[in-house]
């Protein structure tokens, strides 16, 4: 038998073995190719419809599956199952840049995405962080300016900084994720050597009902690595997927990347002891204050065998919970708990929910039905609740979401409570060593001189400044403010 006889029979979509792969039909040797070449139109059409719109941020990513085992003991602060000492979960993490598009180098100074799912025996938990622990702004309104001043102009379809610290020069929330984004820890040099954050705070709940605000880390097992802008450019040189590589041939070479999940644990009664709202996702919950805490580790061991089924098609969301674990009011957060399955729905389609790599490994029992592409079974007769009859569902009071209190409060649309947009920032500055200062003023002043309007760079340099007093001097030196300019901006 040919190697080519023991190949499988290739079909059209729906099933019917294909008689010729290779030529359209036509009218004889040299006539027209002939509509009723339904095998023909069938793979053109197909292939006209390969690509859903990327993501509207997180374009470019990677992934892979493998298991998380929990491994303190957390029940008095929460009832999620997956924090059960000595719990397996398995899960998957797609790891993502955020500005450019899916074939856009993996290189670029940007914060990296961070997204877990855990399929939990009480379904699904996404965990959607980034790299780094804080944000560049706190309200979720201000999100699609913030994208669209980071995205390429609509006019020249080019990257601008002008855009970029037009924007900010009137966010001085944005003075902190600026710092770490313009430090080494902006261009990390691969997915397996760099933390990871949840940013917000959310609640835990326990049996009783009680609260507990949350901040998660995860620590890199491998050590963490940055590029400096240097390496970055040589990097990309070389091959500007890296990090994609870097992860696939360690889990080749059976070198499991693995990470820790720390928690900070913050009683409702307590946030008075930080000098900052803890519900500001601008900020880190100062460590020296609230000790991390050791939940548990995962470990990566697989690679997608589909990349478009198993990365392109996956989707987390803030908003996916199981009890045990709530949403807190951070005001960046309640956004996204909207935003991600909104997107998802125009992305993939209204049942993403169902696609294998959504979908919970437990059963979804619901009376949702129908829309594009709905593969879930129906129940039958009895699609409504209540219903007497003994094939209806039944809800119990026990998963309810836990109470909030209000009384003697009005509605606003106001800034939070102590803003405290620089003193992180700073501290940040102070922690690094001369080295990556010099990197962060030359990576900074880098994209700064190439701003024309020159109060947004006083405003900016000012904001830094405000940070740390070095930090601001050496910057205006660097863009060669004068003294005069330096005094306007450092004395208002
Ligand atoms: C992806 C919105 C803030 C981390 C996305 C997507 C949207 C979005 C629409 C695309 C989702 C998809 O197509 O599946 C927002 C909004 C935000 C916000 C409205 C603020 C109001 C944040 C923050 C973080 C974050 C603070 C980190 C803590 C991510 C990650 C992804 C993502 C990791 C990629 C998920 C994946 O790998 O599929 N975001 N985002 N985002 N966002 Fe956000």
């Amino acid at each position: 038998m040919s190697i080519v006889a023991q190949q499988k029979q290739i079909t059209t979509n729906t099933g019917t073995p294909v008689g010729d792969n290779q030529n359209s039909k036509t009218i004889g040797q040299n006539g027209q190719v002939l509509l009723e070449d339904i095998h023909l139109i069938e793979k053109l059409a197909s292939f006209d419809r390969e690509r859903i719109p990327e993501r509207v941020v997180h374009a470019r990513g990677t992934g892979a599956y493998g298991e998380f085992v929990a491994s303190g003991d957390f029940s008095s602060y929460t009832r999620a199952s997956l924090f059960e000492k000595g719990k397996k979960t398995p899960v998957f993490v797609r790891f993502s840049t955020v500005v450019h598009g899916v074939g856009s180098p993996e290189t670029l100074r940007d914060p990296r995405g961070f997204a877990t799912k855990f399929y939990t025996d009480q379904g699904n938990y996404d965990l959607v962080g980034n790299n780094l622990p804080v944000f560049f702004i706190r309200d979720a309104i201000k999100f699609p300016d913030m994208v669209h001043a980071f995205k390429p102009s609509p006019v020249t379809n080019k990257q601008d900084a002008n855009r970029v610290f037009d924007f900010f020069s009137n966010i001085p929330e944005g003075t902190h994720m600026l710092t770490r984004v313009y430090s080494d820890y902006g261009i990390p040099a691969n997915y397996r050597q760099m933390d990871g954050s949840g940013v917000h705070a959310f609640k835990w709940i326990n049996n009783a009902g009680e609260v507990t605000y949350v901040k998660y880390t995860w620590k890199s097992l491998q050590g963490v690595k940055n590029l400096t802008a240097t390496e970055a450019i040589e990097m990309q040189g070389k091959d500007f997927q890296h990090a994609t590589v870097d992860l696939y041939e360690n889990i080749k070479m059976e070198k499991y990347p693995s990470w820790e999940l720390y928690v900070q644990l913050l009683k409702p009664s307590d946030f008075h002891k930080l000098d900052i709202n803890p519900l500001d996702p601008t900020k880190v919950w100062a460590e020296s204050i609230i000790p991390l805490q050791l939940v548990g580790k995962m470990t990566l061991n697989k690679t997608p065998d589909n990349f478009f089924q198993e990365v392109e098609q996956s989707a987390f969301s803030p908003g996916t919970l199981v009890p045990g674990i709530e949403p807190s009011e951070d005001k960046l957060l309640q956004g996204r708990l909207f935003s991600y399955s909104d997107t998802q729905r125009y992305r993939i389609g209204t049942n993403f929910q169902q696609l294998p790599i959504n979908a919970s490994k437990v059963a979804v029992v619901t009376n949702n039905q129908d829309g594009a592409f709905s593969t879930r079974k129906g129940n039958g007769d009895i699609n409504y609740q209540p219903s007497a009859s003994k094939n209806g569902f039944t809800d119990n009071e026990n998963y309810k979401y836990s109470k909030s209190n209000f009384s003697n409060t009005t509605t606003v649309q106001q800034k939070i409570s102590k803003p405290n947009d620089f003193k992180q920032a700073g501290e940040f500055y102070r922690s690094l060593n001369e080295t990556e200062k010099q990197n962060l003023i030359s990576n900074l002043s880098g994209d700064l001189k190439g701003v024309t309007n020159k109060d947004v760079v006083k405003k900016m340099v000012g904001y830094f400044y405000m940070a740390d007093s070095d930090y601001g001097k050496r910057l205006a030196k660097e863009l060669g403010l004068s003294r005069e300019d330096v005094e306007k901006i450092f004395l208002k």
